[in-house]
């Protein structure tokens, strides 16, 4: 970005892809994490006298206008950040987005609705991508990606519309990249990964790199139910996917063929249902040993002994890498597993990265400041993707 306002954006339409895709509870956002960090590269575009127009998706809407999923609190908060009022066109590329971008004066922001709100957005199709990438093309004469968290995706805004207009990468993909790098080349050890969320199936790429880069692998959240059912325990009813348990089996098997330390929950938290996360009323958890949860039951977070054991895992850390929450830390009663990981990475002098929407979110809204960390990503999968060594559609794009 910095060559593109050396040049001078003066008049310019400067597109910028970023990702506004915050978590909402209603129209209230509970971490502008994601607004704030592609602030500056809207910010120095719009002081350098470009009309900017900033495009994001939010969550999954199906193709079509949905109010659900309306960027326009997301385009309120960006305008109170920027202290100006920020346009805000209630469609994509229709009569609403050309008149707002045409009213742009120099220096002056506009979002434009939810790109998911057209089909052509996520298309498989080419041609249909390629039609709304055409459409997108008519409102920009230049095009500034900085949406990290979607590089993964192969969709009209991240991987078509750039090979239409001459195209930069913004501030804050070249820090994430940077960062990335520093995971994959030349690592600090030792070189601790946590992971945790809901699903194994969504980390088993990134385990099967990690396996050949790590020294140790800690587990937690929903995903570390798999791990124990392979090695034999009941989980109860807690998350399972029997499908990955000969994946998982195998992976356990490389990392001790390899010398790389697995390590599994040895309490966590039960409850016979899962809790209320809208009244947060209380869940009334009991501690279990992980070999000994109740059949009637389901892990909801990691214990306390577990969480001794994780922060000893990581206090001799000289890398870390933590994606998704060790329980339901969105319920107070269940929030003590993220904290505790939270908590080491903080006490760690280590090289701490924190990837991922929903860890990323977790520590926030935990009350951590995240300046204690070396680096808090915007991107969950993309981060992942990058660990795995794929190649990112939204990268590649702006390579050439
Ligand atoms: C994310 O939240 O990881 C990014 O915004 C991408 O969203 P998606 O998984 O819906 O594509």
């Amino acid at each position: 970005i910095d060559e593109l306002l050396a040049e001078g954006v003066v008049g310019k339409r400067v597109f910028v892809r970023a990702d506004l895709n915050v978590p909402l509870e209603g129209t209230t956002i509970t971490d502008d994490g994601r607004i704030r960090a592609v602030q500056p590269t809207i910010e120095k575009l719009a002081a350098a006298g470009a009309r900017v127009v900033v495009a994001s998706h939010l969550g999954r809407p199906k193709g079509a206008p949905d109010p659900a999923f309306s960027l326009a609190p997301a385009a309120a908060r960006l305008g109170e950040l920027l202290k100006t009022d920020v346009a805000f066109a209630t469609d994509t590329v229709g009569e609403s987005a050309k008149a707002v971008v045409a009213g742009l004066a120099d220096g002056q922001v506009a979002v434009i609705e939810n790109l998911r709100f057209n089909a052509g957005e996520t298309s498989k199709d080419d041609a249909e991508r390629g039609a709304f990438a055409d459409q997108l093309a008519e409102l920009a004469d230049v095009y500034v990606g900085d949406g990290f968290g979607a590089v993964h995706r192969k969709h009209a805004s991240v991987f078509d519309l750039p090979a239409r207009l001459p195209h930069v990468a913004g501030g804050l993909i070249a820090t994430e990249v940077g960062v990335l790098k520093k995971l994959t080349e030349d690592v600090d050890r030792p070189y601790v990964v946590v992971l945790g969320g809901a699903k194994v199936s969504d980390k088993l790429g990134v385990i099967d790199h990690l396996l050949e880069k790590a020294d140790r692998i800690l587990v937690g959240g929903g995903m570390a139910y798999t791990f124990l059912k392979a090695q034999g325990h009941e989980v109860g009813i807690s998350l399972l996917q029997k499908d990955q348990i000969p994946t998982v089996l195998e992976y356990l098997e490389r990392a001790k063929a390899k010398g790389v330390e697995f390590v599994l929950p040895v309490d966590v938290l039960v409850s016979a249902e899962f809790p209320d996360l809208k009244t947060k009323a209380p869940a009334n958890p009991t501690t279990v040993a992980a070999d000994a949860i109740p059949a009637d039951q389901e892990g909801l977070d990691i214990g306390p002994e577990t969480r001794k054991l994780y922060a000893s895992k990581l206090a001799d850390a000289a890398t870390v890498f933590w994606n998704g929450p060790m329980g339901v830390f969105e319920h107070p009663d269940y929030a003590e597993g993220t904290k505790a990981v939270a908590q080491a990475l903080v006490d760690s002098p280590a090289f701490t990265v924190v990837g991922g929407g929903d860890s990323a979110a977790a520590v926030r809204i935990l009350g951590f400041d995240e300046n204690a960390f070396g680096h808090i990503s915007t991107g969950g999968g993309a981060s992942l993707e990058y660990l795995e060594g794929k190649t990112l559609p939204g990268l590649a794009a702006l390579e050439d």
